[in-house]
C-alpha cells in the first residue's frame, strides 16, 4: 500500500467513455465466483477522440477480455492494482470481460461478500470495482440486465435490481434468474442477493393506480419481525406521494436483511439491502428507539428512490446532494408520524453533541468537501446531518410551498441525470427569486458558526435592541471564514404577560414570531413598540446549525422554560439552566469544594413536574439532563470525572428533593396495555422510565424494587432493557449480575439482543468496565468480523462510557488502538470510523493528550488502508 493520494473537486472531468447498457452474469461460488460483464460503451461527446479506456477494478482476477467479440492481445491493455487500461478503442463498442472474485474472503463488506451463508453486495461508494472492471463513478448511468446463477438447494433465492424476466434450471443442481432494471443507474446502486431466504409480501397501490409488490426477505427465524418495517414502508410511500408528489416507478420493491453490514442500509434500485438491526423488530427484542429507527431508515432508503436514484450525484463531492436532502425528508416524515417537537429535540440535541464535535475536531470538513483520500470516510454527520440542516434552512427561507415547487422543478429538470449541489440550489433560487449566493457558503465553509447575542430594553422609547455577532472558528485547511447567511427564528417574550410580543422591525410588522436574517459579521436589529421588558427567545426550533450564546440569567431561563411558546426553546431553556448549574458543580469538583445544588434549578424542575404536559415525550425530554457528551462539548477542557460527578450529583439532588413527584409520575405512566410502537405509548414509557432512572439514582429500596419488578415483568424490550441498564449501572453487583446472566442466557440465540446486552454492560460507570469489554470480546456471540458487534461492544464503550474510556492509565486507548489495528486488515471502513474518539485528543488534559497521540502514532506505524491512513494523518497533523 503506497501513500494514498487525494482526489480534488476542481479536477472533475466527465468520463471519457460512458456505458449505455450493462449485462452481467454471476456464477456464485464462495471461493471463486465468475463475473461476466458486457459493457456497451461510447465516447463522451465532450471528451476528445482517441482517449484510452480506463476502468476501475480492484482484487479482480481477469480471465478474458474482448472488444466487439475480438479477444485482446496482451499488449493491447494493461492491468494495475487499481484498474485496467485499454490503449485504443473505437468510438462505440462492446467490451466483454470475465473475472474471478472470492466472496468468502471479503471481510471488508464492500463489493460481493458472504454473510451467514448468504451472498450480498454493497457498492456505494466504490465497491462495484471489486465486482468487475467498470467506470465506477456516479455520472456513468446505464440500464442493467443481470443473470444470477447459483446452487438451487443452498441458494433458492436469487435477486437483483428491477424485474425478474427469466428463470430456469441448469446442470449440476444449479439454477438462474435474470433481472432487468430499465432505469439507467450508476453502478453504486447495483445489488445482488443469493441465499436461503423467506419473504413477507404486501402490496401498495400508487397514486396513479399502479400495483406495486412489496417484499421483505429474511432468514426464516426472522419472519415474525418484519411487520413494523413493512408498515413503515407503506406509510413512507404514501407520505412521499402526498408531500412531494413522488410515485414509485417499478412493479416490485424489495428489502433484504443481512447481519454483516457496514452501515444502516443501502438504497439500491428496487432492492434495498438493510443491516438486520435497521429492519427487524419485535416488542420482545427491540426498544421504542429501535422501532423508531427502523421506521426512519426504511423511509430514508425509500425516499432515495427519487432523491438519489432518479436524480443522482455527479461525483462524490456532491454526496450531501442526496444525503442531506434525504435526511431532511426522513426527518419530516418521522416528525409527521410521531411527536414533531420531540423529533426536533432529539435531532438537534444529537446534532449539537456529535456534529459540533466533528466540526470542532481535526476531521472537520465542509458539507461539500473539496478533496478526499477515501470517500468512505465522508459518510459523516456533516454530510448527512449538517447537510439536512442546510436543506431545512433553505426550506424555511423560501417557505414550504415554494420549496415544494423547487423540489418539483429539480426532479423534473434533472430526472435521469447526475447533478451537483448548485443544480439543486439554483432550482430553489429560481422558484423563489431569492439570491442564494451568500447562502452557498454553508456548503463550502466548515466549522460551527458561533453567534454572540446581546439585547437591551430601552424603557423610555419602548425599543428592544438586539445585536448579533457571528464568527466561524478556523478549521483545518480553512483559515479565513466569511460571514454566513443565517436565519434566526425568534420571539420576544414579555416578562409581565408571559406572551410573545409583536415584532416591529424597522417599520415592518412581523407578527409575534419571525425569522431575522443575519448576513453581516455584526448586525443590530431594533424592535419598536415593545410594550414591556422582554426575554428574547432566539434560534427557535434550532433554525440554523449554530452555537448561540446569550447572557441569560437563571431567572430568564426559568421564565423561558415556563413561558416560551416554542416547545423546542422551552426545552433548550431547561438545558441551558441545567448547564449553568453543572458548570458550577464541575468547578466545585475540580477545586475540591463541597457541591451545593442550586435551589432555583430544583424549583424549575418542580414546576415542570407540577405543570405536566400534553405531550409526554416532550416532558420526558425536558426532565432529561444534558448528556455527558454534550456537557463535554460545552467545556473548554474536558474533565470526564468532574462531568460525571457533577451530573450524578444534580440527578441525585433532584431525586432526593422530588422523590414523591417522580414516584407519582412513574405510577401515573405505568401500563399493562399490549405493546404498540405508537407515539402515545412511547411518550408514556419514556416518561415513566425517566422517572424510574431518578428513583434509581439514589438507589433506595423502593426504586430498586420497582426496577427489579419491571425487569421481571418482561413486558417489552423497552422496559426490560431500561430496567436492566439501571441495575447494571447501579453500584450493586448483586443486583446486576443475576439479571445480566438471565438475560444473556435467554437471548443467546438472538444477535441483535446480544448486541444490546454487550452495550449496556460496557457503558456502566463502574471501574471494571474495561475488564468487561475484554471479557466480552471472547464471548461466543462476539466476532471482529461483524460490524454490529464492534459498534455494540467497542464503539459503545469508547463513545458512551466516557469515564472509563478516558481512564488516566490510558489502558482503554490502548485497547481501542489494538482493535483498530486488527480491523484495519479486516474492514477498513469500520476501522476508520472507530478511531473517532481518539482523534479528539485536543480536548483533554496534557497527560491524556500524550496517551491518545501515542496510540494514534502506534496505529500510524502499521501498514494502513487508505481509510485509516487518512483519519490518522488528519488526527496527528
Ligand atoms: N447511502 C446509504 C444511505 O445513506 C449509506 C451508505 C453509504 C452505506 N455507504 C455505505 C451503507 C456502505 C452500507 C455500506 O442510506
Ligand atoms: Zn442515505
Amino acid at each position: 500500500m503506497s501513500e494514498p493520494k487525494p482526489t480534488f473537486l476542481h479536477d472533475y472531468r466527465p468520463p471519457a467513455y460512458r456505458v449505455t447498457h450493462t449485462e452481467l452474469s454471476f456464477d456464485l461460488e464462495p471461493g471463486a465466483t465468475r463475473v461476466k460483464a458486457s459493457l456497451h460503451l461510447e465516447r463522451h461527446p465532450q471528451r476528445e477522440a482517441g482517449s484510452p479506456l480506463m476502468l476501475d477494478g480492484e482484487q479482480l482476477e481477469l480471465k478474458s477480455i474482448a472488444i466487439d467479440g475480438q479477444p485482446l492481445d496482451d499488449d493491447e491493455y494493461s492491468l494495475s492494482e487499481t484498474g485496467l487500461t485499454v490503449h485504443r478503442v473505437p468510438e462505440r463498442f462492446r467490451l466483454d470481460t470475465e473475472v474471478e472474485i472470492a466472496p468468502e474472503e471479503n471481510t471488508a463488506l464492500e463489493g460481493l461478500y458472504l454473510s451467514n451463508g448468504m451472498y450480498c453486495t454493497q457498492c456505494e461508494a466504490e465497491g462495484f470495482r471489486r465486482i468487475t472492471f467498470y467506470p465506477d463513478r456516479p455520472d456513468v448511468m446505464a440500464t442493467f440486465s443481470t443473470t444470477v446463477i447459483g446452487d438451487q438447494a443452498r441458494l433458492p433465492v436469487l435477486l437483483s435490481n428491477g424485474n425478474p424476466v427469466e428463470r430456469g434450471e441448469l446442470p449440476n443442481g444449479k439454477h438462474f434468474v435474470t433481472w432487468e432494471d430499465p432505469h439507467p443507474k450508476p453502478c453504486y446502486l447495483f445489488a445482488l442477493v443469493g441465499g436461503d431466504l423467506k419473504k413477507v409480501e404486501d402490496r401498495f397501490t400508487t397514486m396513479s393506480g399502479r400495483e406495486v409488490a412489496l417484499q421483505i426477505w429474511v432468514e426464516e427465524e426472522n419472519l415474525g419481525k418484519t411487520g413494523h418495517a413493512m408498515a413503515s414502508l407503506k406509510r413512507a410511500m404514501k407520505w412521499d406521494e402526498e408531500t412531494y408528489g413522488r410515485e414509485y416507478d417499478l412493479d416490485l420493491f424489495m428489502i433484504v436483511a443481512v447481519n454483516d453490514f457496514n452501515m444502516g442500509a443501502m438504497e439500491n434500485k428496487g432492492l434495498n439491502i438493510f443491516n438486520s438491526a435497521a429492519v427487524l423488530t419485535h416488542p420482545k427484542t427491540a426498544t421504542d428507539v429501535a422501532f423508531q429507527r427502523v421506521e426512519s431508515i426504511v423511509a430514508h432508503e425509500y425516499f432515495h428512490n427519487w432523491s438519489g436514484n432518479r436524480v443522482t450525484c455527479r461525483d462524490w463531492f456532491q454526496l450531501s446532494l442526496k444525503e442531506g436532502f434525504t435526511v431532511f425528508r426522513d426527518q419530516c416524515f418521522s416528525a409527521d408520524a410521531n411527536s414533531a417537537p420531540v423529533k426536533r429535540i432529539e435531532d438537534a440535541s444529537f446534532f449539537r453533541t456529535a456534529q459540533f464535535a466533528e466540526d470542532a475536531g481535526p476531521t472537520a470538513h465542509p458539507v461539500r468537501p473539496d478533496h478526499y483520500i477515501e470517500i468512505g470516510n465522508f459518510y459523516t454527520l456533516t454530510i448527512y446531518e449538517k447537510g439536512a440542516e442546510v436543506v431545512r434552512m433553505l426550506c424555511n427561507l423560501v417557505g414550504w410551498e415554494t420549496f415544494r415547487r423547487g423540489s418539483d422543478l429539480y426532479f423534473e429538470r434533472f430526472d435521469g441525470q447526475a447533478v451537483t449541489i448548485e443544480d439543486f440550489v439554483s432550482c430553489m433560487a429560481e422558484v423563489s427569486g431569492l439570491d442564494l449566493s451568500q447562502f452557498m457558503r454553508w456548503y463550502s465553509q466548515a466549522g460551527t458558526p458561533e453567534i454572540d447575542a446581546y439585547g437591551e430594553y430601552d424603557y423610555a422609547n419602548a425599543e428592544y435592541h438586539l445585536t448579533l455577532r457571528q464568527r466561524t472558528p478556523v478549521t483545518p485547511g480553512q483559515a479565513d471564514k466569511q460571514p454566513l447567511h443565517i436565519p434566526v427564528r425568534m420571539g420576544l417574550v414579555g416578562t409581565k404577560s408571559g406572551r410573545d410580543l409583536s415584532l416591529n422591525l424597522e417599520g415592518e410588522d412581523l407578527g409575534t414570531a419571525a425569522v431575522i436574517h443575519l448576513r453581516e459579521a455584526e448586525q443590530s436589529f431594533v424592535f419598536t413598540d415593545v410594550s414591556e421588558a422582554p426575554v428574547p427567545s432566539l434560534l427557535r426550533g434550532f433554525s440554523a446549525p449554530v452555537q448561540l450564546r446569550f447572557p441569560y440569567s437563571r431567572e430568564d431561563l426559568a421564565f423561558l422554560l415556563a413561558n416560551d411558546s416554542d416547545g423546542f426553546n422551552r426545552w433548550d431553556a431547561g438545558q441551558r439552566l441545567a448547564m449553568l448549574a453543572l458548570d458550577d458543580l464541575i468547578a466545585a469538583h475540580r477545586n475540591g469544594v463541597e457541591k451545593v445544588m442550586d435551589p432555583r434549578i430544583v424549583e424549575a424542575f418542580r414546576a415542570l413536574l407540577e405543570r405536566g404536559s400534553d405531550d409526554k415525550a416532550v416532558l420526558a425530554e425536558m426532565l432529561t439532563l444534558p448528556s455527558e457528551a454534550y456537557i463535554a462539548e460545552q467545556q473548554p477542557l474536558v474533565d470526564v470525572d468532574a462531568i460525571h460527578a457533577a451530573r450524578t450529583f444534580v440527578k441525585q439532588s433532584l431525586a432526593v428533593t422530588l422523590r414523591d413527584e417522580f414516584m407519582a409520575l412513574f405510577e401515573a405512566n405505568r401500563s399493562d396495555e399490549p405493546y404498540a410502537p405508537e407515539p402515545e405509548q412511547i411518550g408514556a414509557r419514556s416518561l415513566k422510565n425517566v422517572a424510574l432512572s431518578y428513583l434509581m439514582a439514589i438507589e433506595d429500596e423502593q426504586g430498586i424494587e420497582l426496577t427489579q419488578a419491571q425487569f421481571d415483568a418482561d413486558h417489552n424490550m423497552t422496559d426490560v432493557r431500561h430496567a436492566l441498564t439501571l441495575l447494571t449501572h447501579s453500584s450493586r453487583d448483586e443486583l446486576a449480575d443475576p439479571a445480566l446472566r438471565a438475560f444473556g442466557e435467554k437471548w443467546a440465540h438472538d444477535p441483535l439482543v446480544m448486541d444490546q446486552w454487550f452495550s449496556l454492560q460496557v457503558t456502566r460507570p463502574q471501574a471494571d468496565a474495561l475488564d468487561r469489554v475484554k471479557f466480552l470480546m471472547a464471548h461466543p456471540a462476539f466476532s471482529m468480523k461483524n460490524p454490529n458487534n464492534i459498534r455494540a461492544l467497542i464503539g459503545a464503550f469508547a463513545n458512551q462510557n466516557r469515564v472509563n474510556f478516558h481512564r488516566a492509565d490510558g489502558e482503554s486507548y490502548r485497547l481501542l488502538a489494538d482493535v483498530v489495528i486488527e480491523l484495519n486488515r479486516l474492514n477498513p471502513e469500520v476501522a476508520a470510523r472507530l478511531i473517532t474518539p481518539l482523534t479528539r485528543w485536543q480536548r483533554f488534559d496534557e497527560a491524556r493528550q500524550g496517551l491518545m497521540k501515542g496510540e494514534l502514532e502506534r496505529i500510524r506505524a502499521e501498514r494502513l488502508s487508505p481509510n485509516v491512513y487518512e483519519v490518522v494523518e488528519k488526527a496527528l497533523a
